[in-house]
């Protein structure tokens, strides 16, 4: 990312990361292979790094989420695999590599999705570094299933599907983005705020609020770089949601106030952060580097 911390937490959970994948050289071999591929490749690692700064905010030990780091980022990661494949976005370039299906093919693509989301529950439910009590284990397990099924992430998707090419609302937009996008990331900060024994019900709805801020705003702005980046920044095809047709906020609002809205909800999270003080300066450098991104 661009700050030492944020580094460190990137660099954490890519260590973790490496831990938890079955090696390239245990059978079965591609699938295995496939699988590293598509999650150690050079992504931002955003959901990690959001999960880690709450725990700093909270006073936590990052040994302890190292799990859900890695639950949320596996999860992210299959979701891009599938969100590329043919029957979906479509697309032939992912992190500045060809996407996992070109590289591999259709079939591996979609196992190796699969088996990215069964690891990811398998760490919830297995890691022991993780907070202990098996009470709270199942409700971590519970909000990321929730957050990645019919009524979050893979509801999203699919009735993303359903818009392309039709004229849309704002508040259905919202309704899908929110899903699509926003819940995962919501779970990569609620995560951290559960594995917490001290945090307060307060600041549990300050980060819960931030957290939806950034969220949506992050959809935003995927869809305002689809139309403002280029295609070796950004590591996937550029204009790709215009030829396809899809309902973004750029294609129902307008490009700048796309971008008024997104640096609106931002501001609001960073609002939401305030009762932190200086133990927030983490998560505050992370909505800042969100807010500037060009990738
Ligand atoms: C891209 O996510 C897809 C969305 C959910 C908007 P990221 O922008 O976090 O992708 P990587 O992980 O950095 O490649
Ligand atoms: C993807 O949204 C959301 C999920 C993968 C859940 P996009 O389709 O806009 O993501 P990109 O632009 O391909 O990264
Ligand atoms: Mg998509
Ligand atoms: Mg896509
Ligand atoms: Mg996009």
């Amino acid at each position: 990312m661009t700050h030492a911390w944020l580094d460190g937490y990137q660099q954490r959970v890519d260590a973790a990361l490496d831990r938890w994948l079955p090696e390239a050289r245990v059978a079965p071999s591609h699938l295995h292979e496939a699988m590293r591929y598509a999650v150690l490749g050079p992504g931002k690692r955003v959901r990690p790094a959001l999960c880690y700064a709450t725990g700093d905010a909270l006073g936590i030990p990052l040994e302890r989420l190292d799990g859900p780091a890695c639950a949320v980022e596996l999860i992210h990661a299959y979701s891009l695999v599938h969100d590329d494949l043919p029957a979906m976005d479509n697309d032939d370039l992912r992190r500045g590599r060809p996407t996992c299906h070109r590289q591999f093919d259709e079939a591996t693509a979609i196992l190796a999705g699969d088996a990215l989301m069964a690891l990811a529950f398998r760490i919830l439910a297995h890691d022991p570094a993780m907070v202990e009590d098996p009470a709270t284990r199942l409700e971590m397990i519970n909000l990321l299933a929730t957050a990645c099924g019919s009524r979050g992430m893979v509801g999203g998707q699919s009735l993303d599907l359903a818009a392309e090419g039709k004229p849309i609302e704002r508040s259905e937009l919202e309704y899908i983005h929110i899903r699509k996008t926003g819940a995962l990331i919501h779970t990569s900060v609620m995560l951290a705020a559960l594995s917490s024994e001290t945090a307060t019900a307060r600041q549990r709805e300050h980060l819960e609020h931030m957290a939806k801020q950034i969220g949506l705003a992050f959809q935003i702005q995927d869809d305002v770089l689809d139309v403002t980046g280029d295609t070796d920044t950004l590591g996937k095809t550029g204009g790709r949601d215009i030829e396809r047709n899809k309902a973004t906020y750029p294609g129902i609002m307008g490009l700048k106030p796309a971008q008024e809205l997104a640096l609106e909800l931002h501001q609001q999270a960073l609002e939401a952060l305030a009762p932190f003080g200086d133990h927030a300066r983490p998560l505050r450098l992370l909505c800042n580097y969100l807010m500037h991104r060009d990738t």
